[in-house]
């Protein structure tokens, strides 16, 4: 059953091109994005709302995080993203033209399905499960679904499960911008092209396992770590030290980089090991001379940069390049790395990667 890998969570994590294949093979060959992607009565549906409500738990809600920057900045929706369990039991303002998107992989997390009972329940009847399992709960409450195809994920933690998400989320934000008249035929079939794509992108991104192994010797001996990102390469570090967290029971951060100066920069010292996702983005400058704050602490920094990045090199900064792809996907890409990272730092130490302590792969209680 493990074809060959060691765990459940390597094989999971190099079953990622194929998860994303088959969640984009709706839209193989020619197809364009269409609201039927999201169920036949999905048009009627997007049309009658003007803002986006994303729940989720976990890495499922990092995933959400991510939606959120595309939903903004692709179809102009505004988006608010909640943690299921705080949504479930707060007094928010309802609002009857808001989707409200429930993201699970199990499709039976319990706070979840309650907070998008609890959505229903306020008159917020426009609802669409993002989901890996057909015949779960949160597919059958919410009125609109879409499946990701990742396949039974084993290991407790999520690994191709998060990239479907994105992968949907992707498709969604894409498809209401077409629908909102936002997303000119052109740049449409760019934006295909680029999806199409993305399994032999994250091909050449499983072959820096090696180079990443090297590292996690220098995390397996320490305490603590810090993940750095910006945009929606944020969540993509909260979910790198959510990784690293769950598997080797080391503490990590993740934070957003323009945050340091605000807190975070107190901990850092030679022994606090510090990983920046440094896609060549917008926020890149930006990115960079928060790295240089870091290292002024002596922080020993590992940063996942892409051709062109220009960091690395210097003293006590360890660079990995990352292949270079489009840049609304680069998250996907990006967040597979940290995935290896927590793999072989759990390695190292010797923890029960597939099972890490005191955690349950579906969270059906409270
Ligand atoms: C972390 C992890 C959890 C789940 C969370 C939600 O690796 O797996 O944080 O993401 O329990 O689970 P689902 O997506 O099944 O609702």
């Amino acid at each position: 059953q493990l074809a060959g890998y060691r765990h459940y969570m390597q094989k999971e994590i190099f079953e990622q091109p194929e998860a994303v294949a088959d969640t984009l093979e709706a839209v193989a060959g020619g197809a364009r994005l269409t609201p039927a992607l999201f169920g036949p009565e999905a048009e009627k549906t997007f049309a009658a709302i003007d803002r986006v409500l994303i729940l989720g738990c976990g890495t499922s809600f990092h995933a959400g995080m991510v939606g959120r920057y595309w939903l903004e900045e692709y179809a102009g929706l505004p988006t608010t993203v909640e943690i299921a369990s705080e949504y479930r039991y707060r007094v928010s303002v309802p609002d009857a033209k808001t989707l409200v998107v429930a993201i699970s992989q199990s499709g039976e997390t319990a706070d979840t399905l309650a907070a998008l009972r609890h959505a229903q329940g306020r008159g917020m009847t426009q609802t669409l499960a993002i989901c890996n399992v057909p015949e779960s709960a949160i597919v059958r409450t919410a009125r609109l679904a879409f499946l990701t195809r990742a396949g039974p994920e084993i290991g407790v933690a999520s690994t191709k499960a998060f990239t479907t998400q994105l992968t949907a989320l992707a498709l969604l934000a894409l498809t209401l911008a077409k629908q909102r008249g936002r997303l000119p035929e052109a740049v449409e079939a760019n934006r295909l092209d680029a999806l199409r794509r993305l399994p032999a992108a994250l091909g050449r991104v499983l072959q820096l396992e090696p180079q990443i192994e090297q590292w996690a010797q220098r995390f397996a001996e320490r305490q603590h770590a810090l993940f750095l990102g910006r945009g929606t390469h944020w969540p993509i570090a909260l979910e790198g030290a959510l990784k690293l967290k769950e598997i080797s029971y080391i503490h990590a951060e993740g934070y957003p980089a323009g945050e340091l100066k605000h807190g975070p920069l107190a901990l850092v010292d030679r022994e606090m090991p510090v990983v920046a996702v440094a896609p060549r983005d917008d926020l890149l400058e930006k990115l960079k001379s928060n790295l240089q704050e870091v290292r002024a602490r002596g922080a020993e920094l590992f940063v996942f940069a892409e051709d062109g990045s220009g960091v690395g090199g210097e003293e006590g900064v360890h660079a990995i390049v990352v292949p270079s792809h489009d840049a609304m996907l680069a998250p996907i890409l990006h967040v597979v790395p940290l995935q290896l990272l927590a793999y072989h730092v759990a390695l190292v130490k010797g923890t029960d990667v597939d099972k890490p302590r005191n955690l349950a792969k579906s969270v059906t209680v409270e």
